[in-house]
This record gives structure tokens, C-alpha cells and sequence, in this order.
């Protein structure tokens, strides 16, 4: 690994098409070509092409990939007053709205301060029984010997715990429809990352990927909807999102209306529950590949919990838990790629290269994670890369899987308890392993997800098991 790099001002790329840029390639294979971008130096230009050039009405348009930590920094932390999020497909604007993923400026200045205080890692530890309690339900449902679909289990259950966390109360209908309605979410954004011209197809056009979205989409925010109104009529607040937005006001003083309140909550309800489902899925993969990293697994889950459900003081104790979280979530981080981020002036970054105004920086913690540079032997799965001191010889900002500065994760402490209470629950009662003669692939949608649905077969433990379940 090596930090040295000749600043530049020379920036390379592949070759592109003039009319279509880049995007071939990238429908083509998306994550290959990015890795494949290595290979161009530290910046690496991608002409969007004449086409989005028409519609854009901006010469010489491109996006630039960032390669080096060092501009990475620069563009998320040290100058990120020079940068707002990229355009965004119609079909994300339809579902986040002006929630916290995509607002800008002084809104999303306040929506943060907002958040923060109920995302702090001090306050998420009160979720922990209920995670926990959440992942013993599950995995007391399997029966031994049965073979299941780890994608589908987990994506259940962090949809389960995003809901008690947003709404106070369980999900009792609706699970698989909201499932369904985000798979065809994930379609569909990924049609739109593809082909401009897609985006310009408005939504209620009856094409069928359109409907399938649409209408699952409809009954969502009808619920959210409903969620918001009986609560409004109920008196007494509750420890949850709902109540902290019902409570809050905008930047006049006034409460905020039913609209800013359905933003955020399914901001949170997408944001919250597909990236976590598929790192765990992840994991699993992982973890069912590695038996030794599964042995050293049950004895840490031995020494530090006994036959105990896992709690919030547990964790900082559960090291190795700990360091497998963290490569898998370097060799499949979820949000592959961050939004790009639109350059206000022109800037010159580390790397000496310089991105012209209006160009977009193009950050994806896939492409750095496994970089040999900062990550050597990048593809293979090792948990030492993660131990205090492998970490200390890394270099800052070659690791973001929550990306970094003020639009970086806001469930980030949330989610790495989640994760770990429920690997830690998870890996206590059963073994998974990989059902021979599936080829697993990771495919780019709005998250970093299994082409195709992961098949498991599950194998009762033998850890002392006498606590009760808890609903
Ligand atoms: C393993 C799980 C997760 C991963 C890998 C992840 C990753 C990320 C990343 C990389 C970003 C920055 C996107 C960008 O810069 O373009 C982000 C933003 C965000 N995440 Fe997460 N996330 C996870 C879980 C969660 C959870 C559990 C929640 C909420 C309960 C959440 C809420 C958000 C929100 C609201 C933002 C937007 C923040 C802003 O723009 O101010 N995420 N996440």
C-alpha cells in the first residue's frame, strides 16, 4: 500500500462513445468498468456524451472518478461547500422526496440537527432488547435442516426493526408488499442510472416496470400517511421517529405539515433497512465461505455472551464480530456508489487534477474498497485487515462505507449495533451454509445486492439455550 502520487493536472479515461459517453459501458458491466478505471491514474474522466450533453446544455460534460483518498477527502469534507448532490433519477426525487438524503442547504441543515441527537450512538443502545428479541423471533422460526432465502430473511427483519423505530409499533400487514415495491424501486432506479433517456419517461406512462413500482408505492405512502394521522390524534409521545418529527417545526417556527413528515419517514424506511439487509446477507455469504472465521466467531460468542441474548454493552467486547462487519462491509459495501456530486467552481483537488465547474465527482467505496493500492489482494475476505492495528496503517477516506462529511450516514452507529446484535443473536443459534452450485454476483441498484436469491441451509447449534423468547 502507498500514499505517494504524482500530482497531475492530466486527466486521463477510457475511451468513450460520442453520442452515449460512458454509459455503454457502464449498463454493459457496471461494476467491472469501475474497477477497470483503476488503471487510469488517480482521476479518470467518463464523457457523458454528446446526447446528455444536448439535454444538459453543457459542453464537454463528464463525470470524474475519484480513485485516491486524498481527493475523496477533499471533495466530501475539506471542500465540500464547493459541491451539492448530482441530478437525481425522477424515479428517487418520487420516493425520497425532500427528505434528508436529498435535500440541500440550510433545509438539510436543519433536518440534520434534527436527527442527530436521536441517531447518537448514546441514544440508538436503547434499541438493543428490542433488536435483539427481534433476531431470536426470526431465527426461532427456522427449522433445522430447512433452506432459506438469507436476502428475503434479512431484509424481513431489518424492515421490522426500521418500522418499530419510525412508528413505535410492529409491522402487521403490508411486509411483503413493501418488499416487492422495493425490488421494483431497485429496478427501476437502475434502468434510470442507465439511460438518460429513460428518466424522461414520466412515471405514470402504463409501462409494466412502471406499474409494478406505482402502485406498491401508492399503498406505502397511504400507510405512512395513516401512520401520521392516528398518531396525531393520539396524545401521549413516543420514543420514536414519529413523534420527534410531530414535535419539531421548520425554519418559520410552524409545525411540519404531513408532506415533510412522509418524506422523512420513508426516507429512513428505505434508507434504514435495505442497505443493513443486504451487509448482513453479505456476511452471511461471507461467513458460510470461511470456517475458521466462523470458529473464531462462536468462541468470542461463547466467552463474551454465554448463553445471554446480545446487548448494547456486549458489543465494544464482541471484537471479532466486529472486524468481520467491517470487511464485509469493504468487499460489499451497500451503497456502492455515493451520489455524484456537482462541482459549484472549478476546483483544483489533491491529485493536482481539476474538475471544471458543473463536472461531477464520482465516488463509489466499491471502486476504493478494492483498490489493490490501499487494500492489497483486494477480493479476498480477511478480517485481520480489520484488527486495531491493520486499521492504523490505512489510509483516511480508503474506507467509506458510510461516506463521510456532512452528508454522511445518519444511521451509521444505528446500524453498525443493528448489524452486530443481529449477527451476534443469529450466529449463536444456527450455522448457515451456502447450498452447492449457485454463482453468486453483486449487482449495482440502489444498493449492492445478490443478482440472485442467496440459498441457505440452516443447522441448530449447540449453545446452551434457555432463555425465553422474546415477541
Ligand atoms: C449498513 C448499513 C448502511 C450503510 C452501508 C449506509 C451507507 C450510507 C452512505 C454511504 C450514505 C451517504 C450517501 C452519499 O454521500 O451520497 C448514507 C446516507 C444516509 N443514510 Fe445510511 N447507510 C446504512 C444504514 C442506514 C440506516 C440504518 C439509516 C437510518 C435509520 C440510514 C440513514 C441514512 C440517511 C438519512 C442518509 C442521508 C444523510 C444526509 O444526506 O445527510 N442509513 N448512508
Amino acid at each position: 500500500m502507498t500514499n505517494q502520487y504524482t500530482p497531475s493536472s492530466v486527466v486521463s479515461g477510457p475511451p468513450a462513445s460520442r453520442w452515449w459517453g460512458c454509459y455503454p459501458e457502464l449498463r454493459r458491466d457496471t461494476l467491472g468498468f469501475l474497477l477497470h478505471c483503476q488503471t487510469y491514474g488517480d482521476v479518470v474522466k467518463l464523457p457523458v456524451g454528446r446526447v446528455v450533453e444536448l439535454l444538459l446544455q453543457q459542453r464537454d460534460a463528464a463525470m470524474y472518478l475519484l480513485n485516491h483518498p486524498a481527493d475523496v477527502k477533499h471533495v466530501l469534507v475539506t471542500n465540500q461547500d464547493n459541491y451539492r448532490k448530482g441530478p437525481i433519477p425522477p424515479v428517487e426525487s418520487r420516493i425520497f422526496g425532500q427528505g434528508v438524503l436529498h435535500a440541500e442547504g440550510d433545509i438539510h441543515h436543519r433536518q440534520r440537527r434534527l436527527f442527530l441527537p436521536f441517531f447518537h450512538k448514546t441514544h440508538v443502545t436503547t434499541y438493543s432488547t428490542f433488536i435483539s428479541g427481534m433476531a431470536q423471533t426470526r431465527v426461532a422460526q427456522w427449522q433445522d435442516g430447512a433452506s432459506i432465502d438469507i436476502g428475503h430473511e434479512m431484509a424481513h427483519l431489518t424492515l421490522s426493526v426500521i418500522w418499530r423505530l419510525l412508528f413505535g409499533e410492529e409491522l402487521r400487514s403490508n411486509a411483503g408488499l413493501i418488499r416487492d415495491t422495493i425490488s421494483a424501486g431497485q429496478r427501476l432506479i437502475k434502468i434510470q442510472y442507465d439511460s438518460i433517456l429513460a428518466c424522461l419517461i414520466p412515471l405514470w406512462i402504463p409501462l409494466p416496470h412502471h406499474r409494478r413500482f406505482t402502485r406498491g408505492f401508492q399503498i406505502i405512502e397511504e400507510t405512512v400517511l395513516r401512520c401520521i394521522s392516528e398518531r396525531r390524534h393520539r396524545s401521549e409521545p413516543q420514543d420514536d421517529v414519529l413523534s420527534l418529527l410531530l414535535t419539531a417545526s421548520d425554519q418559520d417556527g410552524r409545525p411540519l405539515s404531513d408532506r415533510e413528515i412522509r418524506d422523512e419517514l420513508i426516507t429512513l424506511l428505505l434508507a434504514g433497512h435495505e442497505t443493513t439487509a443486504n451487509a448482513l446477507t453479505w456476511t452471511w455469504f461471507l461467513l458460510s465461505q470461511t470456517n475458521s472465521v466462523w470458529e473464531r466467531l462462536l468462541s468470542e460468542l461463547k466467552d463474551v455472551l454465554g448463553d445471554r441474548l446480545p446487548e448494547a454493552a456486549d458489543v465494544p467486547h464482541l471484537r471479532y464480530l466486529k472486524m468481520i462487519w467491517d470487511e464485509s462491509l469493504r468487499l460489499y459495501p451497500p451503497a456502492w456508489s455515493l451520489h455524484t456530486r456537482l462541482a459549484h467552481k472549478e476546483d483544483r483537488l489533491p491529485s493536482g487534477a481539476i474538475l471544471p465547474s458543473g463536472s461531477w465527482a464520482f465516488i463509489s467505496p466499491w471502486n476504493l474498497h478494492r483498490n489493490p493500492r490501499w487494500f492489497p489482494d483486494p477480493t479476498s475476505f480477511d478480517p485481520e485487515r480489520f484488527s486495531d492495528e491493520a486499521t492504523r496503517a490505512y489510509l483516511p477516506f480508503s474506507y467509506i462505507p458510510f461516506g463521510a462529511g456532512r452528508r454522511g450516514c445518519l444511521g451509521e452507529s444505528f446500524a453498525e449495533l443493528e448489524g452486530l446484535l443481529i449477527l451476534a443473536t443469529i450466529a449463536s443459534k444456527v450455522r448457515l451454509s451456502l447450498i452447492d452450485g449457485q454463482a453468486i454476483h453483486p449487482e449495482p441498484g440502489m444498493t449492492l445486492h445478490p443478482r440472485t436469491p442467496i440459498e441457505m441451509i440452516v443447522r441448530q447449534i449447540d449453545l446452551p439455550t434457555s432463555h425465553p423468547i422474546i415477541a
